[in-house]
């Protein structure tokens, strides 16, 4: 059995991680609090951090993104991107092309997202509209509008079959609440019909992009971050943002072509559809 050796109380394994960069360049959405700010965060503080992080924001003047922005000014670009909006997507994908002068993106991970809580009785049209439109419309968008530079990534590494998140990659952040097997054992405590059902329309749209772009060398997953003390997760969510965020930047670092239109937990363990 293979057992990873321990080196200053860190898994070798951890630390080889560690020490690699998980891509030259990369876009994380809705980085103004919670999930996305800690992906940045993190990524910005890892030792080798990629080249170019584009943190996409509604408010790009928002003082925590601006506040790390600052810390890290030589790696992060704040981008405005609401991801409702198809013309603030079409010119955030301009200005992350002319910032990266020639080269292809690496990475993007779609975590803007929203949730608003509601029982059949409480949901109605609007309910559902506004959910859909930020939780699958804007990363079908975002996909659209970023292919050609995905595409350009993934060409950088012409000897490569291989996909990987250093390669070309959409991360699409999901939950586990989308999973319609586990439906059964977790509907009654949290009903949430515009969540649930979007972010079920997001993994469809996590497996039509793998198939689409499975030509191209871009791999497309769908990640569940786990339970997480956010704005959205609330103060009883049993992992912190920091653990969340370590764990799955493990698993982001570890994707293959096996893993493309999957639907993996933070820990990399796979949720079925
Ligand atoms: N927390 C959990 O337990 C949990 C569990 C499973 C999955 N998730 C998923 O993880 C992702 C992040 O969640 P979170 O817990 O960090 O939520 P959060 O604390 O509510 O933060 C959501 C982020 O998304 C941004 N956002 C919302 N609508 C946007 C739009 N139209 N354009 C751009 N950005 C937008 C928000 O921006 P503003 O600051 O401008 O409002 C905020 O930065 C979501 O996709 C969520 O579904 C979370």
């Amino acid at each position: 059995m293979y057992m990873p050796s321990i080196v200053d109380g860190v898994k070798v394994t951890d630390k080889l991680i560690m020490a690699s960069r998980i891509c030259d360049s990369v876009l994380v959405t809705g980085s103004n609090r919670g999930i996305g700010l800690e992906l940045v965060r993190q990524l910005a503080d890892s030792p080798l951090p990629p080249v170019q992080i584009f943190a996409g924001c509604r408010d790009p003047n928002g003082p925590r993104s601006q506040e790390l922005a600052q810390k890290h000014h030589d790696v992060i670009t704040v981008v405005q991107l609401d991801t409702t909006s198809p013309t603030s997507i079409a010119e955030a994908s301009k200005l992350v092309e002319a910032k990266l002068k020639g080269k292809g993106l690496n990475l993007i991970i779609n975590n803007a997202g929203v949730n608003i809580p509601g029982s059949l009785v409480e949901t109605g049209k609007q309910e559902m509209v506004d959910v859909f439109t930020t939780n699958v419309v804007g990363p079908m968008l975002i996909a659209k509008d970023f292919h050609p530079l995905l595409c350009k990534a993934a060409a950088q590494f012409p000897h490569q079959t291989s996909m990987s998140c250093s390669r070309s990659a959409i991360i699409n952040v999901s939950t586990l609440l989308s999973s319609i097997k586990r439906c059964p054992e977790n509907f009654s405590v949290s009903p949430m019909y515009p969540y649930r059902v979007s972010k079920a329309a997001l993994n469809m749209l996590t497996c039509c992009l793998a198939e689409d772009f499975r030509k191209d060398g871009i791999l497309v997953m769908s990640l569940h971050p786990g339970w997480v003390q956010t704005e959205m997760g609330g103060p009883e969510a049993p992992l912190t943002t920091l653990e969340s965020i370590s764990s799955m930047l493990k698993v982001i670092t570890s994707l293959t072509e096996k893993e493309s239109g999957t639907l993996l937990d933070w820990e990399g363990k796979n949720i079925p559809w």
